[in-house]
């Protein structure tokens, strides 16, 4: 499941740039629209199988052989870059959520730039930065933990 996730993160930040890409320089807005609600889609069923299987199968033993990790609890690399990780991630699915709802209801369907258009480069523009720091830092921790 790990591995998993660890591919649709690492899949779904050069899908995103290729869908704003479309939208900023192609105006296809719809399908820009379609990729953003997919790639949505994917992280909530990413993030919800995650949590499943980490509640239920843990995985402090798939990172006790690597150099970073030490028993007891935040002393060691492993234990930094999950917090660094963490810090990013918590906040994506909301700001994901957000973005997209709102651009659903205040963009016409099929949508076209409107007076909503400032509000949403604004936060989709966060929105898309905290995916990639979110990506990053994931690919980051698992190295640390699962890899080294
Ligand atoms: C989390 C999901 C989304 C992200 C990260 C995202 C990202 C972006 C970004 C960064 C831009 C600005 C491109 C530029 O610099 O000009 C943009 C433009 C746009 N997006 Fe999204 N988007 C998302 C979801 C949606 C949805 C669901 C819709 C439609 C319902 C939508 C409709 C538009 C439209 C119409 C524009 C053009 C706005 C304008 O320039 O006037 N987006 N999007």
């Amino acid at each position: 499941m790990l591995d998993l996730v660890f591919t649709a993160m690492f899949a779904v930040v050069p899908v995103m740039l290729a869908s704003i890409y479309l939208a900023k320089y192609k105006q296809r807005f719809q399908l820009h629209k379609q990729i953003q609600v997919a790639l949505g889609i994917v992280l909530l069923v990413a993030v919800a199988a995650f949590e499943i299987d980490m509640r239920m199968n843990g995985w402090h033993h798939l990172a006790e052989p690597s150099p970073y990790w030490q028993d007891g609890s935040w002393n060691d690399w492993v234990d930094y870059g999950l917090a660094v990780h963490l810090f990013f991630a918590i906040p994506t699915p909301f700001l994901w959520g957000y973005v997209i709802v709102q651009a659903m209801r205040k963009f016409p369907n099929p949508p076209q730039p409107n007076e909503y258009s400032r509000a949403h480069r604004f936060w989709a523009r966060i929105a898309a930065i905290e995916m990639t720091l979110t990506a990053f830092t994931g690919v980051v921790f698992y190295w640390l933990a699962f890899v080294a």
